[in-house]
């Protein structure tokens, strides 16, 4: 039996919030970029359970936005996948 592959979370975040995964997101606290999305695809759906999980965001909490625009893409439903053979013609049916 066939199962479709996990979708991969980083599909859901603009190219921009792709880069720089290994890099820290917050230099205060030494975090990377990867380690806070990781806990919010772990389940850490809000600014303070990333906090409690990563440390990130608090220190000077120069880096809030970022943390909050992280869970919002993430968090958000992945987009309706489609339907097998929904628009497919059969290959009884091919117009040519
Ligand atoms: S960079 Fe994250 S709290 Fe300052």
């Amino acid at each position: 039996m066939k199962t479709d592959p996990e979708p991969n979370p980083l599909d859901k975040l603009p190219s921009t919030l792709k880069q720089d995964l290994d890099k820290n997101l917050c230099t205060c606290m030494d975090v990377p970029k990867r380690e806070v999305i990781d806990a919010i695809v772990k389940g850490a759906l809000t600014l303070e359970e990333v906090k409690k999980q990563t440390y990130a965001a608090t220190g000077a909490g120069c880096c809030v936005q970022q943390v909050e625009r992280l869970i919002e893409y993430l968090s958000a439903p992945s987009p309706r996948k489609r339907r097998k053979g929904k628009n497919k013609v059969a290959e009884g049916n091919r117009v040519s």
